[in-house]
């Protein structure tokens, strides 16, 4: 009824636990073929009974007995295999998703919204359980059940099962049209959940911004639209189930009654036994569940294909940094950026156009430029989190190496990088500060936390807290201020070049914006302790602020406007030559004074 291909992850995931499905398939069998022997008992019982004959009633009930303990020991059986079976096949796919998931960059998930990531990943994936699980069992145990009923019937008497089944062809027609318009209801269905998720996901992020504003009502209200629009979706879903059985069992009752009416005077005139009536009709109420089954069966898996269409084109997203090279470096000598322009994949207006610069190792490189110019997208492609074009950013000069030809996870364990949005995990404050660092070890170097903490002035702070360095941060850090959580995540990448860094320790520190929230003081105490690692080296670093101060003694400063370098050189030179920088310095004038503290929003 249906391309053969629309079944195909069903097919693969039955290949690949064939082993449970095999064994729930046999045992289904067996209850299947003890079922269907029990109104044989019966008949023979029921005929013994009309002949007042004892020994053959007693074979008869003890044959029944028998048979029915057969289907209830094979229906335990088959259901603990198939249970193992579509709860292997949804743990596959949660780790198949979370898989994915990790390898994608920014701009899948700029793409699509946590609540739909989220459904796909809890509601999607039970739905395609709930099909290739119970739904391809109710099928395959109507099939079987019918296969197994049908000769016993027809055993008994051709002529009545043909008239009493007549109307079973049209059975097929019913569901396929039905299962064509389920499919459609239910991906819409799916997605309206989908909505509904997303929207109340950004509630509870963004509860704050709501109570801030006032607009709790508002929310409310569009929520009750959301919910709306997906109750009445789940109504039409249901209304279509429901339409199933009903109609089914309209064409078997009907099967019933004409029993009666031709059966009947068989019976009366002898040419059959009362027991082979009775077990006629048994047989014809065996034939409402695989009738239904069919129905609920297909539907079920017509549920699970929209669900893995949806699952599909996950799977078949690329990570836009493809990581095709292989190459690795234990060192940054230098890093050259010649002419680098970038857009953003769905933007017309370049974002980056034209950069070129050199970094050498133990030099600063201060960024300044006001929001919009540049800078994090600068970040994003030195550190490969968006693909940075080819031929453009080289390491370590004459014999230049281009970064797309590194490895890419090997030339990330070489940046320090704090992003400007401070993110944190719901984890102890230790576990934060050392991220980087191999979290399923069980004991994390405590001192290495307490260094990192004190180089970031936040160690006190920390430990007047009730568990200190234990102590657990709420989703996303909630329980920090903005500028203990920018410290926190300064700590988290300065542990990457502290000494005893178990894996490569990081040669380049770069810090987005990462002085916004804390006062200048903090900030100039901060740069200067960056000056020299643990090794006494000098670190290399690129300082991007949008304050003076913050980048006045860099050895190299880049003014940023409008995605070009405005301005190249040095502080004195800066104030000389670049407009931007001219009227960044007169704006702050007060705040480069050292002792005020102005801007801290701590
Ligand atoms: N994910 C994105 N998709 C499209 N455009 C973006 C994206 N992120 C930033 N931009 C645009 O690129 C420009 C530079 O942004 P950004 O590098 O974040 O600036 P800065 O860090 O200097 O404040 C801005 O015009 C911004 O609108
Ligand atoms: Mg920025």
């Amino acid at each position: 009824m249906k391309p053969i291909d629309d079944l195909k992850p069903v097919a693969s995931y039955v290949r690949k636990f064939w082993k449970p499905f095999s064994l729930g398939t046999l045992t289904l069998a067996f209850t299947n073929l003890f079922d269907v022997l029990t109104p044989f008992a019966l008949m023979k019982a029921i005929d013994a009974i009309a002949n007042r004959d004892m020994t053959a009633l007693t074979r008869a009930v003890g044959l029944y007995l028998l048979f029915m303990a057969g289907a209830v020991s094979f229906r335990h059986q088959w259901r603990v295999h198939f249970g193992r079976f579509h709860h292997s096949v949804a743990e596959d796919l949660r780790n198949r998703l979370f898989q994915k998931y990790t390898s994608l960059g920014p701009r899948f998930f700029e793409k699509n919204p946590t609540g739909e990531l989220m459904s796909l990943m809890i509601n999607d994936v039970n739905t395609f359980r709930m099909g290739v699980g119970p739904g391809l069992l109710i099928l395959m145990d109507g099939i079987l059940l019918i296969a197994f009923i049908v000769p016993f019937m027809i055993s008994i008497s051709w002529e009545w099962t043909w008239k009493s089944l007549v109307l079973i062809p049209l059975i097929p027609f019913v569901i396929r049209f039905m299962e064509d318009r389920i499919g459609r209801v239910s991906r819409k269905n799916q997605n309206d959940l989908a909505a509904l998720s997303g929207y109340t996901q950004e509630l509870v992020t963004g509860i704050r911004v709501v109570k801030g504003f006032s607009q709790e009502e508002n929310r409310q209200q569009r929520h009750r639209e959301f919910s709306q629009v997906y109750a009445d979706s789940s109504n039409l879903l249901a209304r279509y189930d429901a339409f199933f059985e009903p109609a089914l069992q309209i064409g078997v009752a009907a099967g019933s009654v004409i029993l009666l009416a031709w059966g009947s005077k068989d019976v009366l005139s002898g040419a059959v036994t009362l027991g082979t009536f009775v077990a006629f009709h048994e047989y014809i109420k065996r034939m409402i569940w695989p009738m239904a089954a069919l129905g609920s069966g297909f539907s079920m898996l017509s549920q699970a294909r929209s669900s893995y269409d949806r699952m599909a084109n996950v799977f078949q997203t690329n990570p836009e940094v493809q990581g095709e090279g292989s190459r690795t470096i234990s060192k940054i000598d230098s890093i050259e950026v010649k002419n680098l322009s970038y857009t953003y994949p769905d933007s017309q207006l370049p974002a980056l156009s034209g950069l070129n610069f050199t970094l050498k190792a133990g030099q600063r490189l201060g960024i300044i430029g006001p929001v919009g110019s540049g800078k994090s997208t600068l970040v994003h492609l030195l550190t490969r989190i968006r693909e940075v074009p080819r031929g453009t950013v080289f390491v370590n000069g004459p014999t230049a190496t281009d970064i797309r030809d590194l490895d890419v996870q090997a030339w990330r364990m070489l940046l320090a990088v704090t992003p400007q949005e401070a993110f944190l995990f719901s984890q102890t404050i230790e576990n934060n500060l050392l991220f980087g660092r191999d979290h399923r070890e069980a004991d994390l170097p405590h001192d290495d936390a307490l260094a990192v903490a004190d180089a970031v002035r936040i160690r006190q702070e920390v430990e007047r807290l009730p568990l200190a360095f234990r102590a657990w941060l709420g989703e996303k850090g909630v329980n920090l201020s903005g500028g203990q959580r920018q410290r926190m995540t300064m700590a988290r990448s300065l542990a990457q070049i502290a000494e005893g860094h178990p894996a490569t320790r990081a040669q380049l520190v770069i810090l987005d914006d990462s002085l916004s929230a804390v006062d200048t003081k903090t900030e100039r105490e901060l740069l200067d302790y960056l000056k020299t690692d643990d090794t006494k080296s000098p670190v290399t670093m690129i300082v991007i602020s949008h304050r003076v101060p913050a980048v006045r003694d860099c050895d190299l400063i880049m003014v940023l406007n409008n995605g070009e370098i405005e301005f190249l050189g040095r502080h004195d030179d800066a104030l000389k030559n670049s407009e931007t920088y001219k009227n960044l310095c007169a704006l702050q004038s007060e705040s480069t004074d050292p002792r005020n503290t102005e801007g801290a929003s701590t």
